[in-house]
């Protein structure tokens, strides 16, 4: 195995996009930023080095971090923020991962500018477990926003209110025309009639799930979150902020042609209205420069059976040599709701602000490091009484409106679990203002969606149903609005691991909590000690 050196400054970079110009914060000047590319069990350092006036942090997503939670990167759950003119080398090892990943900022919301690549490659002479692509490509898509980011969600805190959508979605930094532009372009992917494509597909959106669709090609599903999956066909694919989707395409619509790329939000929450689009063009070799594009129409942003039937077609590969090995037995049972809630505010426009939670717990962030706080065994900075179920008398359910319960509670609580426990925890979302995606992240794991239905979970009827032989395996879960999903895994990782809604303002708004795994009695089971260049609050 390698070891692998990479170097990120972080800078401003005045950057155009829909006519108009801004300074915005990128890694190296480029946006979207470098990709690392490293191979199975190879060891990663990243010096990161902060040049511009905000705090920085930056999270490896899905990357296990074995025993290495102080790499991993959401500021002030495993380290203090990366001040200005200060550095930090991130260390962490590939351990048996390979797949597409990526990297984004986890502080504030930079991460909307501030995101990359991460490409694993299987070990040397290890093929994948499908015929090999004749080339690669990553395709990142994210939001443009024409005005500063930070103030966006700065607005929204101070007045209580939702903050505004994007301007725009990206496709590799670039929104295509659009009404407001027509002069610019947009992403161009070459492609040989008869050759077969891999497609990295990354969704770096702070807000959106989006659909992902070719005029006139099948894609083929082979892997999500850097895990294999049995391969289908699909003219759409879904995919949440968070999430990765390896594809393959074959280009068997030429000799020559254009064909449109198009994204677009998916939201069949009730209250939200998005329909700023991406596109880019599928450029066959040898076509003419005036040649006409081959247009597709996006799904409609509610089209819930096109995303249900998506979700529901995921299976691990589960083959001999990449098995998915579902916890049978469970030692600890979760239920967890997620949702929005409404709490008072003197300062806001309506005497109230939106807020979010988990089992009615709006998460408030420490000012110094969880992880430090937990492996130096300061008190005062958490507590690890976060429920494992729902207070009672509170409405989670997703089929009737809520009563008088729409304010939460406020606290930094944890979930501790002993090392090595196996934990199925339910994700169900409430109708507390209203039902609303929520993308769920859980830092340090992957782990196996069991089961997930529309409405209530019936803990008598629905586990019975449970696929514990090839469910798909991933970190990034798209809840299904006003529905639940069920989740499993080993608690193999000590340490502090942050559970999010990855859709930022869900996040900003509260709805994010942490499980803290102890130590286990083994000698490599346990939380190795930090870096000596870990930043200081
Ligand atoms: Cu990709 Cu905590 O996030």
């Amino acid at each position: 195995c390698m070891v692998r050196h990479y170097k990120f400054n972080v800078v401003l970079k005045n950057t155009s996009r829909l006519c108009s110009t801004k300074p915005i914060v990128t890694v190296n000047g480029k946006f979207p930023g470098p990709t690392i590319v490293a191979r199975e069990d190879d060891t990663v350092l990243i010096k990161v080095v902060n040049h511009v006036k905000y705090n920085v942090s930056i999270h490896w997503h899905g990357i296990r971090q074995l025993r290495t939670g102080w790499a991993d990167g959401p500021a002030y759950i495993t380290q203090c923020p990366i001040q200005p003119g200060q550095i930090y080398m991130y260390n962490f090892t590939l351990t048996g991962q390979r797949g597409t990943l990526w990297w984004h900022a986890h502080i504030l919301w930079l991460r909307a500018t501030v995101h990359g690549a991460i490409v694993i490659l299987p070990k040397r002479g290890v093929p994948y477990p499908f015929p090999k692509p004749h080339k690669e490509a990553i395709v990142i898509l994210s939001e443009w926003w024409k005005s500063d980011v930070e103030a966006v969600i700065n607005e929204a805190m101070k007045s209580g209110l939702a903050p505004n959508v994007s301007d725009a979605h990206t496709i590799n930094g670039y929104p295509g025309p659009v009404s407001s532009c027509l002069s610019q372009g947009g992403f161009t992917l070459p492609v040989e009639a008869g050759k077969t494509y891999m497609l990295r597909i990354i969704n770096a959106a702070l807000n959106e799930e989006l659909f992902f669709k070719i005029a006139g090609h099948q894609l083929t599903v082979v892997e999500v979150d850097a895990l294999y999956t049995k391969p289908f066909k699909t003219d759409t694919v879904l995919i949440a902020p968070g999430q990765t989707t390896n594809v393959l395409l074959t280009a068997n619509r030429g000799p020559a042609g254009k064909y449109l790329v198009a994204v677009s939000p998916f939201m069949d929450s009730p209250i939200a209205v998005d329909n700023v689009t991406a596109t880019a063009t599928l450029h066959y070799s040898g076509t003419l420069d005036n040649a006409a594009t081959t247009l597709t129409n996006p799904p409609p942003q509610n089209a819930t059976p096109v995303a249900a039937n998506f979700a529901d077609s995921l299976r691990s590969l589960n083959s001999k040599l990449y098995p998915a090995k579902v916890p049978l037995k469970i030692d600890r049972s979760l239920f967890f709701t997620i949702g929005l809630g409404v709490n008072p505010c003197s300062t806001c426009v309506n005497g109230s602000r939106v807020v979010a939670g988990i089992n009615n717990v709006t998460f408030v962030m420490p000012k110094v490091s969880l992880l430090q706080a937990h492996f130096f065994n300061t008190s005062g900075v958490f507590t690890d009484d976060f429920p494992g179920n729902p207070p009672t008398q509170y409405n989670y359910t997703a089929a009737s409106q809520p009563s008088t319960n729409f304010q939460t509670e406020t606290g930094t609580k944890l979930y501790r679990l002993s090392y090595n426990s196996t934990v199925q925890l339910v994700l169900q979302d409430t109708t507390v203002i209203a039902a609303e995606n929520h993308p769920v992240h859980l830092h340090g794991f992957n782990f196996f969606e069991v089961g997930r239905g529309v409405g209530n979970f019936n803990p008598k009827k629905d586990p019975k149903k449970f696929n514990l032989v090839d469910p798909v395996e991933r970190n990034t879960i798209s809840v299904p609005s006003g529905g639940w999903s069920a989740l499993r895994f080993q608690a193999d990782n000590p340490g502090v691991w942050f559970m999010h809604c990855h859709l930022e303002v869900h996040t900003t708004w509260g709805l994010k909590m942490a499980f803290v795994v102890d130590n286990g009695k083994g000698p490599n089971e346990s939380l190795l000690p930090p870096p000596t260049d870990l930043p200081k609050c």
